[in-house]
């Protein structure tokens, strides 16, 4: 089941974002005694990683007991600004009480094909299913690193593969759609004009994942819902507005 969810802007996204994050894992800790988040890369989660490390949510989320996962990685060492793990870390790892072994970051300094053979593994022994996984949309309607015309949208079997990704001139390493969509609940956050078009096709044009792969996106057992900015809205039609 997919819902759309639009917010006035990027500071009510990251707000309601945060709000979904700590209600999940809240839920997730009571239920099973551990939550597994996956963290999106790019910029517009990590407003709202600041807000989840705030005193806003101060003691609404037990971090000892969150597992931290990443849906991908670009190829570059953890202290590289264009890391993913690293924007993590400074907006919310590095301010809330998480112990190192709960963060499972992707190796991006490692060789690219070795790096996601161990998470692929590392995901296998996982125990439990994803409880949350949090994506972003780019323009091109890419989601995690699945580019489209890239055979990452492909895969049907491994749950995180490295591929070296043209329209980004880079080695990535991005969990699959196999891997996503076992997930128990998908939250994507698109905010901005720049992608109004782009979601509108995603959401009301006919299915073509390799063409936007965050198309691809669909748990199978789980929830998935588009928390998106008035701007990143402006194309959707009346019907589909949240
Ligand atoms: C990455 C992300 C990527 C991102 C989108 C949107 O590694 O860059 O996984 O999929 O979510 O490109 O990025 P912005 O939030 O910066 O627009």
């Amino acid at each position: 089941m997919s819902a759309v969810r639009v917010v006035r802007d990027a500071a009510d996204l990251a707000r309601t974002a945060a709000e979904h994050v700590a209600a999940r894992a809240a839920e997730a800790i009571a239920a099973r005694g551990r939550c597994n988040l996956v963290l999106a890369g790019g910029e517009t989660p990590r407003a709202a990683y600041g807000l989840l490390a705030s005193e806003a949510f101060a003691g609404r989320v037990d971090w000892g007991r969150v597992q931290f996962f990443w849906g991908d990685e670009r190829c570059v060492p953890p202290d590289d600004p264009r890391s993913n793990y690293r924007t993590a870390r400074e907006a919310l790892l590095d301010r809330v009480r998480v112990p190192s072994e709960n963060v499972h970051r992707i190796r991006g300094e490692d060789d690219p094909t070795g790096a996601a053979a161990a998470y692929d593994r590392l995901l296998r022994d996982m125990p439990g299913r994803f409880d949350l996984v949090l994506l972003g949309m780019g323009a091109d309607g890419h989601t995690a690193s699945l580019f489209p015309g890239h055979a990452a949208v492909r895969e049907r079997v491994r749950l995180a593969l490295a591929e070296r990704m043209e329209p980004v001139d880079m080695w990535r390493v991005t969990l699959t759609p196999p891997a996503f969509n076992a997930a128990r609940d998908v939250l994507f956050l698109v905010a901005g004009a720049g992608k109004a078009e782009t979601l509108a096709r995603v959401l009301e044009a006919p299915r073509e994942p390799e063409l936007l792969p965050a198309q691809s996106i669909a748990p199978a057992q789980g929830e998935l819902t588009w928390l998106v900015d008035a701007q990143a809205a402006a194309r959707l039609a009346q019907t589909a507005r949240g």
